[in-house]
């Protein structure tokens, strides 16, 4: 048994016998910088959502990847026409998701904390996106805030379970399963732990499922906060390109040995630089980090991840559009050309645009702005919005 803190019904989080309910194989530790006591385990989350039936297999070698990308943004579009034809599926099944439950370390701050940010990372990153190093750890700098954090690695990535790479780890099985685990947050499943406002905040393609959620389930959310995303996939080509995607099987680094074949990992460095990365405005450790910790994406993700976009206009909560001035995913280098994106994304997801709503611009970021320079400027940002909202 460890010690941390847990929520006491009459007195709000105190200090004691640590709960590891609803984990498997849990183990405690701090985060990059301390300011975090983490739970890190496994939860299984069943869900039965409706997928496409994709018509192609898995690429068996190097050059049937490299090949289905090359028609993938073949101009007339027909490869996808043809693979995405098969109708609905149901994708339905019991999968464990690596989830990182952080609280305060500090005492004072452990006893403020009501509201449970869940993290969502990007494609070929995982939930160690928030919590880089000290310094670049948005999960340090919600705990000084007096929120806690549920960082996660998604279906089919990191320490989560890896089922077929076309036909399972598919948009809608993400945002079903994030959807269980705002019910496990809301529900108290986790560490006994009871919050009262769930906020989600998203990095990239976790923004494009945060935002799905807020359109298919408008409810789960108290906010959210969209980082590293637009209403343009203009450029998603160029990115992908840069990829220069290969099995990462092929891949020697420790953490695709024993893959399944089926899951993507970018080629180069190089790529991920062109990618993510503004130089010379970004941390040269921090990159390497993440550039030795890459993960991976699915054509399953790639081809369906559109269809779960669409104007969120039931939802009611707050929300702040965060992006590093010059993106190039999502804005092709530069965020404010030819007019502010994050003033565009808003209205295009957000039409009814709720009261309390922001934008901002990560000075000098790239993509990824959590590894930038301006990275704690932009965690300082998140958490005075969620104040300011009374979150
Ligand atoms: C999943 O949902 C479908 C309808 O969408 C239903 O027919 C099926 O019984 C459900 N499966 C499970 C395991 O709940």
């Amino acid at each position: 048994m460890a010690f941390l803190h847990v929520f006491n019904p009459f007195f709000g989080f105190t200090s004691a016998t640590c709960s590891t309910d609803g984990f498997s194989n849990p183990v405690i530790g701090p985060s990059s910088g301390g300011g975090s006591t983490c739970i890190s385990g496994h939860v299984a989350v069943s869900i039965n959502a409706t997928g496409t039936k994709i018509l192609y297999e898995a690429p068996k070698d190097q050059r049937a990847v490299t090949e289905s990308f090359v028609e993938l943004f073949q101009a007339d579009a027909a490869w996808i026409s043809e693979v995405i034809a098969g109708g609905p599926s149901v994708i339905s099944g019991r999968y464990n998701i690596f989830v990182k439950l952080c609280l305060p370390t500090d005492p004072e701050k452990l006893a403020q904390v009501k509201t449970v940010q869940l993290l969502t990372h990007g494609a070929t990153l995982d939930h160690t996106y928030w919590d880089i190093a000290p310094g670049y750890s948005y999960v340090d700098v919600a705990s000084a805030a007096g929120y806690a954090t549920l960082s996660y690695d998604q279906l089919g990535v990191g320490n989560s379970d890896h089922p077929d790479p076309i036909q399972i780890v598919q948009a809608t099985a993400q945002v079903a399963v994030a959807h269980e685990l705002v019910g496990l947050l809301r529900q108290a499943k986790l560490g006994g732990y009871s919050f009262d406002n769930v906020v989600g905040v998203g990095h990239s393609a976790g923004s494009t499922l945060t935002q799905g959620i807020t359109t298919q389930y408008p409810q789960d959310f108290d906010a959210v906060i969209l980082s590293g995303t637009s209403a343009s996939a203009a450029s998603v080509a160029l990115t992908v390109s840069a990829f220069n995607f290969i099995d990462a099987t092929t891949d020697p680094a420790p953490q695709f040995k024993n893959l399944p074949a089926g899951f993507l990992t970018q080629q180069s460095a190089a790529g991920i630089q062109f990618a993510f990365y503004r130089y010379p405005n970004y941390d040269e450790d921090v990159f390497r980090k993440q550039v030795a910790n890459k993960q991976t994406n699915t054509l399953g993700v790639l081809l369906t991840l559109g269809g779960i976009v669409a104007p969120s206009t039931e939802f009611t909560g707050p929300v702040q559009i965060v992006n590093g001035q010059h993106d190039l995913v999502f804005c092709g280098g530069n965020c404010l050309y030819p007019t502010d994106q994050n003033v565009v994304t808003m209205s295009t997801f957000y039409p009814a645009a709720p009261k309390g709503s922001q934008t901002y611009i990560a000075t000098g970021a790239g993509h990824s702005i959590a590894a930038h320079k301006s990275g704690p400027d932009s965690f300082q940002k998140m958490v005075q919005f969620l104040k300011t909202n009374s979150l």
